[in-house]
């Protein structure tokens, strides 16, 4: 069956990302010039989606008015001859079908999940998390659906990560793996580095079969107090079958403040408009960074002489 429904979750605090999420969604910060939240709308329209469903909250009303028509800015900028950013902006307002749900509590990922179940139906359906940002040759969710079309079982994007970072994501426990699909024995969401059963986090791309929504229903709220999309994904790998992908392409988490940097830097570099001037600034930034290091580095050395010498 065609994967023509998405749900972008973007019902979360945010918190990770105060006080700049205090009053506008982390999923509108910009990465150079356009919002986060756009690279996951055209990601999936990329992928052969049809249409969208956002699952907002407080202080979301920006990303409506951002994907809405702007009546008076297309006059503005038509009156303005700007023809290059008028395209731009008619586009953003027709790239797909887009609804919106409010999530009244943010109780969860999962419970944001459940949230789209009248929307969804019967059929199978993508997942895309509007601060995970994925920047490949194909795009993330498109590996994934081909991998759903070969497999006809839910399926979750995965990367490796480092180590000391696995208690910042959803962990799985592979079983047996046949080119980049690996069988999934379990999950954990945010083990401890001595529990995790593995160095492969869930990167906030999934295809789920409908059966997802009775098994959101039947879990008890789980880590963080809230309801976890992972905790139902360990009852559907029990009771049915559920496969990882290793997705090929960059992933930038944008609700941390570092990954935010860097996704604003890399996404820039590859830009032809900006890479030379940014890059010959960072250049110099580098340089000026290392002699300063230098410096500081041989005068704690000579304090550190002159104190041991004087003791
Ligand atoms: P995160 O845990 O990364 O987002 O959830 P958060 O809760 O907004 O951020 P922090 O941890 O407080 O900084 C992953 C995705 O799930 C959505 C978030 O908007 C994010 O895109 N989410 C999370 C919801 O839609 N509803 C929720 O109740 C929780």
């Amino acid at each position: 069956m065609k994967i023509k429904k998405a749900v972008i979750p973007v019902g979360g605090l945010g918190t990770r990302f105060l006080p700049a999420t205090k009053a506008q969604p982390k999923e509108m910060l910009p990465i150079v010039d356009k919002p986060a939240v756009q690279y996951i709308v055209e990601e999936a329209v990329a992928s052969g989606i049809e249409s969208i469903i956002f699952i907002t909250g407080r202080n979301k009303k920006s990303i409506e008015d951002h994907f809405d028509k702007s009546v008076e800015l297309e006059l503005l900028l038509e009156e303005k001859q700007k023809v290059d950013i008028l395209k731009e902006v008619q586009q953003i307002s027709s790239m797909s079908n887009i609804h919106y749900i409010r999530q009244k509590e943010p109780l969860g990922l999962g419970h944001a999940v459940l949230c789209a179940e009248q929307f969804i139906g019967d059929e199978p359906f993508a997942v895309l998390l509007g601060d995970d940002i994925m920047i490949s040759e194909k795009p993330a969710l498109k590996q994934l659906i081909d991998t759903y079309h070969r497999t006809q079982q839910s399926v979750i994007g995965v990367k490796k990560v480092a180590m000391e970072d696995v208690s910042k994501y959803g962990i799985i426990d592979p079983g047996s793996k046949f080119g980049q699909v690996h069988s999934v024995k379990d999950l954990v969401e945010k083990p401890a580095i001595a529990n995790a059963p593995s160095d492969l986090a869930v990167m906030g791309r999934y295809i789920l079969n409908p059966s997802i929504f009775s098994y959101l229903k039947s879990i008890e709220l789980g880590v963080g107090n809230e309801l976890q999309l992972t905790d139902a994904l360990r009852l559907l790998c029990q009771k049915e079958r559920l496969v990882a992908l290793d997705l090929i392409g960059k992933r930038y988490d944008i609700g941390d403040k570092v990954g935010y940097l860097k996704a604003m830097i890399e996404v820039a570099l590859q830009r032809e408009d900006l890479n030379d001037s940014l890059l010959s600034y960072l250049e110099k930034l580098v340089e000026t960074e290392r002699t300063q290091n230098s410096v500081y580095r041989s005068k704690l050395n000579k304090n550190k002489k002159i104190s041991s010498a004087s003791s």
